[in-house]
């Protein structure tokens, strides 16, 4: 979703239908206020998210809001489809306007799922140039070997798109248990990167992505918003 931010007068004229001149007049009363306080200046720029109101109206009042949701298995990490069930459906439908999946799961997979209609916020943290971790626990089929440590620290080799997957950390946990850490977020990157050891990946789970753990009181299936700090 891109960003949206466009100048006061711009906003004023056309939710009022005003003419441009006429903003300023009205700035000047002091009656319209920006998240609280007066607005003096045309030109102060607002986003999606300003509340804006002149006197009692209010004029516009978007929440911004960040979701994690714990992701159980078998359900899609989309807004829409036509056939399958979707996260959507865990959320109330007060909720749904202008939500987006910020870092797909598959289907199968588990775990944290962060959802947010600020798409600043989305590209900040999940474009390919930010490098963010994201955390998995991995239980695979066959005992993961040592030799696996080394490759997806070097990177492998995706023919069809012709690319060498940035420096992964896997940490042997069980004998078929890893914790992996990606900075990239490839179609299903982790099952094809075990796939080039014949070791198909039975269970995926995000445990987190930066800074942002997946609350562990979450039941699969339950959500919460995040905190200022998770922000
Ligand atoms: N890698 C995968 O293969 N699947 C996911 O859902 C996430 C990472």
């Amino acid at each position: 979703m891109p960003a949206y931010k466009t100048r006061l007068d711009r906003f004023l004229a056309t939710a009022l239908q005003i003419n441009r001149r006429a903003v300023k007049p009205l700035l000047a009363t002091g009656k319209v206020h920006l998240d609280g306080q007066p607005a003096r200046d045309c030109d102060t720029i607002i986003t999606r998210f300003t509340r804006v109101t002149l006197e009692d109206r209010v004029l516009q009042d978007h929440a911004a809001r960040y979701l994690m949701l714990h992701k159980p298995a078998g359900i899609l990490s989309a807004t829409k489809d036509a056939e399958q069930t979707t996260v959507m459906s865990l959320l109330p439908s007060a909720l749904h306007s202008r939500l987006h999946i910020v870092g797909r799961l598959d289907k199968n997979s588990t775990g944290l799922l962060l959802l947010s209609n600020d798409g600043e916020w989305s590209n900040a943290l999940m474009s390919p140039g930010q490098h963010v971790e994201k955390t998995y626990l991995v239980r695979v089929k066959h005992e993961i070997g040592t030799e696996c440590v080394e490759a997806f620290s070097k990177g492998i080799h995706f023919p069809f798109e012709d690319v060498v997957t940035l420096p992964a950390h896997l940490e042997i946990l069980e004998p078929t248990l890893a914790r992996v850490t990606l900075t990239e977020g490839r179609y299903h990157q982790i099952k094809r990167m075990f796939g080039r050891f014949r070791n198909p990946v039975l269970e995926l789970h995000r445990t987190s992505i930066g800074k942002i753990q997946l609350d562990p009181t979450l039941k699969p299936g339950q959500y919460r918003a995040l905190s200022a700090d998770e922000i």
